[in-house]
């Protein structure tokens, strides 16, 4: 059976193949994207978006806009600086052919509270984007909680942050949107954190692979890891050079087979006050919280990653179509 799923953005390179993998893997169906201010602005996001689902002959999903800032603050914690690390991971426009495609509308927020109130199947909400837009849902209806039955989050960090030593850059860039959604009370959120992400981290030959389908979805797959591989070599290198995760696509993946991340049912807090730790996440290993402060688990924490299953899915997904 195929699963639903809305894709919440920030149309950037990794959110760029998680798009093409939630519309074009055979085990998932995706209903929309809705977009938010992150890598780039949130026009940005938004063409980028609809650049990447006309390339790959997928232009009847529906794309929304949403917020153009954080829920509670003016700007990010750091207003955004052409030219930073995550500028030159991303940039502001994504290379694919211009689309004449357009956003059904620029209230992203109000598309996902109809649409989760009105679903007769489950869909499941994964944003892999700041969480502005799943913030002001939920403060607006009072029902987005219990209409929701799963989240997944790509977002925060249990070793090190990308964007600060503390924090991942999702949850650093709307601190208050990510603590709300994390304290909302979801039946089910799964955080997929740079943890995981980078132990699915995939290289140049992995690119090659996708590339050589010769499908408009493989040979942008294999642009972006390429960029994306380039980037971390220069600024932010894994341990072994030559590799790069594509965080986005992780959490997709985690929606055909739970098994590609390996999860921990723990407590999560975001610190929104920290002036050297804010949006940071705070992942109770020890169960701390629940011994001495009665807050139970909240989250299923992912602290591992199957990177050939992971590859799998793409090359499937953006294999020819028989
Ligand atoms: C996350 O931040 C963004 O730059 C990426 O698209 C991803 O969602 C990784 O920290
Ligand atoms: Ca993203």
């Amino acid at each position: 059976m195929t699963k639903k799923l809305i894709l919440d953005v920030d149309t950037g390179t990794d959110d760029a193949v998680a798009i093409m993998l939630a519309a074009l893997h055979d085990d998932l169906e995706l209903v929309g994207c809705t977009t938010v201010n992150g890598n780039t602005s949130v026009e940005n996001c938004t063409e980028n978006t609809l650049k990447v689902l006309d390339y790959i002959g997928m232009p009847k999903i529906p794309v929304h806009q949403g917020l153009t800032r954080p829920i509670a603050r003016q700007d990010f914690p750091e207003p955004r600086k052409e030219g930073d690390q995550g500028s030159r991971i991303h940039g502001p426009k994504l290379p694919l052919p211009d689309t004449s495609l357009k956003a059904k509308s620029n209230n992203a927020v109000e598309y996902l509270i109809e649409t989760f109130r009105n679903a007769t199947d489950e869909i499941a909400l994964v944003p892999v984007g700041p969480l502005s837009n799943i913030a002001a849902a939920l403060a607006l209806d009072p029902d987005f909680v219990k209409n929701v039955p799963e989240v997944v989050i790509m977002g925060g960090s249990h070793g090190w942050g990308n964007r600060t030593a503390a924090a991942e850059f999702n949850i650093w860039a709307d601190p208050e949107a990510a603590a709300m959604v994390f304290g909302a009370g979801f039946r089910k959120v799964t955080m997929v954190p740079l943890d995981a992400t980078y132990q699915a981290a995939l290289c140049t030959a992995h690119a090659d692979a996708l590339e050589a389908h010769g499908t408009p979805a493989g040979k942008a797959a294999a642009t972006f890891l390429k960029h994306r591989i380039a980037s971390y070599d220069s600024i932010q290198p894994l341990p072994t050079k030559g590799y790069a995760p594509i965080h986005d696509a992780l959490a997709v993946a985690a929606l055909i087979a739970p098994e590609v991340i390996d999860t921990k049912f723990l407590h999560v807090d975001v610190e929104t006050v920290g002036t050297l730790t804010v949006g940071r996440t705070v992942i109770d290993t020890q169960v701390r919280t629940e011994a001495f402060r009665r807050k139970p688990a909240n989250c299923h924490v992912a602290f591992g990653a199957n990177r050939d299953l992971f590859f799998s899915f793409l090359n499937s997904a953006f294999s020819p179509k028989a």
